[in-house]
């Protein structure tokens, strides 16, 4: 970053004395006013519940402009990365800030497709679950129980232990993600098999079963990596805030990563597709596109508490071009798969055309995010509705690490330890008991 051409200057009514503040300006997007000797020179903090206005740090990983729905990873438009690689270069490109030339791209695959194996001892955790726990409740366990496996990759300020840590997790997240779902539905793990591609192997070992080969269906193997890529990372989202402010105090990779699994699983965030899938299937059982607009008013109505999952976003003031992307997908693997006449697809573009024409929506610019289309395409691939978001969790993984790995690597970064607007009891003495 680079100081801008001017300045703050923040001045009080009360005739308490202004002082200056220097704004800093990126390569693209917002300017910032660091305001990180504020408190030393006014004893005041800032305010800013949800950090609507708020840059937690410098980056240079993701960039979103919301007005333009545009997303970049490391400059390359979400559009042509989606298009032109594959999700381990993607995992590449964010990683090491440039897409691979071939000898690298060789070698990354390698790397990953060989350590995609968990330790044994893994599958003795899944024991300890109830059959019908949830997958992302079984994932933030297993998550956060590898550290428990690798004592050579814990020290987070170590670069070759960060770097192994990475390739750890990015491998083995299909093959734990698979697990979890396999023992759910009660049916043997599969091994990963090295010569599959990442979203092959990950095919295989959710569907594949020890009684027959397994033949990877190249249009729902390609399917299945874009909404790997298209949700590989997204700037300091709730999740990749967890997993930096988890990574400051110091603690390792595998519970870091599990503090964003954790938080990923909310209905507000990662949890959207699996909510906004069970949203298009109530409608439909409660009568279909007749009930649209019945349902619209529910969601208008404030004190209905209803919202339309999929849509609305922070930052995206216009459409998201994930949710393009990934409606394109669901046509894709929707005709493959002779679905075309999927209701519920249908119902989803019936949503959507009346909430991009409804004033309400208008005025909010609440448009279709990743989530609303991406359960639709993975209820049609055979993945069930409670996995939706494991599958958010392992794509996140390598956008996870490459945030925290950033952070960790930046020489002035601390401990997150954020304040607050205090509004509890002054001071006061304990009373006796009988005075209480
Ligand atoms: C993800 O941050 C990221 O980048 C996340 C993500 C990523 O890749 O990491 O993009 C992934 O989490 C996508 C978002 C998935 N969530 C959903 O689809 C759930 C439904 N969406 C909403 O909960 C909401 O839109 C949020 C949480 C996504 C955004 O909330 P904001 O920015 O806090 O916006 P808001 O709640 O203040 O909404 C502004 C207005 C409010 O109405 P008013 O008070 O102004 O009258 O819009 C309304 C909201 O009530 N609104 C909605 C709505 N979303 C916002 N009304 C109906 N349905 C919706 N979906």
């Amino acid at each position: 970053m680079k100081l801008a051409d001017h300045k703050a200057t923040l001045s009080f009514s009360n005739g308490a004395p202004s002082m200056e503040l220097p704004v800093y300006a990126g390569t693209i997007g917002p300017d910032v006013i660091d305001i990180r000797k504020l408190y030393g020179q006014t004893g005041m903090f800032t305010y800013d519940p949800g950090f609507l206005s708020t840059a937690s740090c410098q980056s240079a990983i993701t960039y979103i402009d919301g007005d333009k729905g545009e997303l970049l990873y490391r400059g390359y438009p979400i559009e042509q990365i989606a298009t032109q690689c594959d999700y381990l270069d993607t995992c590449y490109l964010l990683l090491n800030g440039d897409l691979p030339n071939e000898g690298e791209r060789n070698d990354f695959h390698k790397l990953i497709l060989n350590h995609t194996m968990v330790n044994e001892q893994m599958q003795f955790f899944l024991r300890g679950f109830r059959r019908d726990a949830h997958p992302m409740a079984v994932l933030t366990g297993l998550i956060g129980a590898l550290s428990a496996f690798y004592h050579d990759s814990t020290d987070i300020n170590n670069p070759e232990h960060r770097r192994i840590a990475a390739i750890r997790l990015i491998a083995k997240m299909p093959t734990l993600v698979s697990m979890a779902y396999k023992y759910g539905v009660g049916q043997p793990y599969m091994y990963p098999r090295n010569e599959l591609s990442y979203a092959g192997n990950f095919l295989r070992m959710m569907f594949g079963t020890p009684c027959e080969d397994y033949v990877v269906n190249p249009v729902l193997e390609r399917a299945l990596d874009r909404i790997f890529i298209l949700h590989a990372d997204h700037e300091q989202n709730a999740s990749t805030s967890t997993v930096r402010l988890c990574g400051s105090s110091g603690t390792n990779p595998f519970a870091a990563i599990a503090a964003g699994v954790a938080c990923l699983w909310g209905p507000a965030h990662g949890g959207a597709n699996e909510a906004c899938l069970n949203m298009l299937e109530d409608i439909q059982a409660s009568g279909g596109i007749a009930k649209v607009g019945e349902f619209m008013n529910q969601v208008k109505d404030k004190n209905s508490g209803v919202k339309l999952m999929g849509f609305g976003h922070r930052v995206y003031k216009n459409y998201d071009p994930r949710a393009k992307m990934m409606q394109e997908t669901c046509n894709e693997v929707l005709s493959e798969l002779g679905l075309e006449n999927d209701p519920l697809f249908k119902l989803a573009k019936e949503l959507e055309k009346i909430a991009l024409e409804d004033d309400y929506f208008v005025q909010r610019k609440l448009y279709p995010n990743v989530d609303f289309y991406s359960g639709i395409v993975q209820r049609a691939i055979g993945i069930p509705v409670n996995l939706f978001t494991g599958i958010f969790a392992l794509a996140r993984t390598v956008g996870w690490i490459a945030q925290l790995n950033e952070m960790i690597g930046d020489p002035e970064y601390k401990i997150g330890r954020p304040r607050q607007l205090f509004t509890g009891s002054p001071r006061r003495d304990v009373p006796t008991l009988i005075k209480r």
